[in-house]
């Protein structure tokens, strides 16, 4: 049975140049790969590499982009909004064509029919490469632990502890949406290959627990296990529990 590849960085710098060789190398074989796009603080270092490698060379303009979620109630050009986060830190400063990206809109008046015409989009597509984060509370895209999990573009009441860890994004006197469109696990799960990268000491427990726990709705990112082709991507502190447990790669990460 295939596992979950684990790399093991010392730093989120080079763990992000390593993904950024992937997705580098999936567009060169491929230049009008599909690529499964995720926002928060974790990908920025990739997109920075990204933006990086477009600017020696690397275009990126046969690429499709399929982004994973987005915060109800924002417009695309309110700052906290993941439309306006892909637009400053990868889209702005790349070649791929603005009818190639895809989105969600939180401000849609008609929820229902903006995760319909997701959907509809999701199917006519093949996603070469997800990029995914995963929260403290093992979510993946915004699907959040529960007792049973949805396949398809859904309208998603954010967990308590999501709002906590996203309110670092806010001001004070902005609320922290409390809802959000996400795709389902059917988007993520039926992509071709899915980097998952975590950095930072927060997010050890739900690696390990991700990687060698039970698979449970509990535990979204748990379900990955059953993917053929995952490579989860962490610097030193998110693989603490893991490389505590006995995990290495292949040699002991260096002390
Ligand atoms: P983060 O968010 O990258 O800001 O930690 C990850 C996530 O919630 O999926």
């Amino acid at each position: 049975m295939r596992k979950i590849q684990v790399r093991i960085f010392d730093n989120a710098e080079t763990a992000a140049v390593y993904s950024a060789a992937i997705v580098e190398q999936v567009i060169r074989s491929k230049p009008k790969s599909v690529l499964g796009l995720a926002t928060g603080s974790t990908p920025i270092a990739l997109y920075k590499q990204l933006v990086d490698f477009h600017r020696s060379g690397l275009s990126m303009a046969g690429v499709t982009t399929i982004n994973l979620d987005e915060y109800v109630g924002l417009a695309p050009d309110h700052p906290q909004s993941y439309s306006y986060y892909m637009h400053h830190h990868l889209f702005d400063h790349v070649d791929i064509p603005e009818s190639q990206i895809h989105l969600l809109r939180g401000d849609a008046e008609d929820l229902e029919q903006e995760c319909q015409r997701y959907d509809n989009i999701i199917r006519s597509h093949t996603i070469d490469l997800q990029i995914l984060g995963i929260g403290v509370n093992g979510h993946i895209g915004f699907n959040e632990p529960d007792s049973a999990l949805k396949a398809n573009t859904h309208v998603v009441q954010l967990a308590p502890e999501t709002i906590q860890a996203n309110s670092r994004f806010f001001t004070a006197e902005e609320t922290v949406p409390t809802q959000a469109i996400t795709v389902g696990l059917q988007a993520i799960l039926l992509a071709k290959q899915v980097l998952l990268l975590a950095f930072g000491k927060e997010k050890a427990k739900v690696i390990y627990e991700a990687v060698k726990g039970d698979v449970r709705t509990s535990l979204p990112a748990s379900l990955l296990q059953v993917h053929p082709n995952v490579t989860f991507v962490l610097d030193r502190a998110a693989a603490e529990v893991l490389i505590e447990h006995g995990f290495y790669t292949s040699t002991p990460p260096r002390a």
